[in-house]
């Protein structure tokens, strides 16, 4: 791919201090992009914003919780203020919990729902009108394999990134005419914070590698990598669709 194939673009991360966001936000900048980098903690995206400008280009961190609509509100407007439009949302931030359905609080379930689908859907909402009336863009949403497949005691978890899978078609469909491209990503296993915990254990690592033909855990650089493709006019005639990235483990 053309080195820098997002040369003027500009993006916004959500959920990029760390994990597979931050990596998506290195790499955006790295081929051009602007990159709004977005998360819970400002001084971890700042942090994040200095690498960017380390390596030479240009970024700017934003406190942004996805479930308060007024923060949304407030990031695309800081976005334009600063870089005068948005080309490119990422829609990375998301949770999991694991839990029996049953054994699972209810607040819990409130929880991945505000995250993973109604702030996703918001800030995809929040960034159309821009887009649309700039006869641009292009939404990426970081779904999962458990949006097509169960995965171990994720039951609310798979909904949403099934969901995530469901509005990408729906939404291609319906800003197509303004040249917005809706695609979204779904990861396999990704080395990140998020599942740190059972990638520690040697015995669960080895059962996750059994199913996964690559033969090795992803990295999110390999997320990004998709991610750039999808944010870059080489995919132009591409919309609607889920890009899976995950080592093979969905043709097992
Ligand atoms: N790691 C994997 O194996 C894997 C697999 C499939 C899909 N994914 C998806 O990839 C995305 C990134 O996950 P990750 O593995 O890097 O996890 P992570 O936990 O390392 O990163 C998630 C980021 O989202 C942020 N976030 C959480 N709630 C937020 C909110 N309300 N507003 C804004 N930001 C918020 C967190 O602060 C964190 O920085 C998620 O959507 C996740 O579901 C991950």
């Amino acid at each position: 791919m053309n080195k820098y194939a997002l040369a003027g673009k500009v993006a916004i991360v959500t959920g990029a201090r760390r994990g597979i966001g931050k990596a998506i936000a290195l790499r955006l900048a790295r081929d051009g992009a602007k990159v709004v980098v977005a998360d819970l903690d400002k001084e971890d995206c700042e942090k994040v914003v200095k690498e960017i400008e380390g390596a030479g280009g240009e970024g700017l961190a934003l406190k942004l919780d996805i479930t308060n609509e007024e923060e949304i509100i407030g990031a695309v407007r800081k976005t334009k203020e600063k870089f005068g439009k948005i080309d490119i949302l990422v829609n990375n931030a998301g949770i999991l919990f694991q839990e029996e359905l049953d054994k699972m609080d209810t607040s819990k379930i409130d929880k991945i729902l505000a995250v993973n689908l109604r702030g996703t859907i918001l800030c995809a909402k929040h960034v159309i009108l821009g887009m649309k009336s700039n006869n641009y863009g292009k939404i990426v949403n970081i779904a999962s394999i458990a949006g097509f497949v169960g995965y171990d005691l994720s039951s609310i978890y798979c909904a949403t990134k099934g969901a995530l899978i469901s509005i990408t078609k729906e939404l291609a469909l319906e800003l197509g005419k303004y040249k917005i491209n809706v695609n979204a990503v779904a990861p396999g296993v990704i080395e990140t914070p998020m599942i740190k915990d059972f990638l520690e254990d040697e015995k669960t690592k080895a059962a996750l590698l059994v199913k996964i033909p690559c033969g090795r855990i992803g990295k999110p650089e390999d997320i990004a990598n998709a991610v750039a493709f999808l944010a870059s006019d080489e995919s132009e005639y591409i919309t609607g669709d889920t890009l899976v990235v995950d080592g093979g483990w969905l043709t097992v």
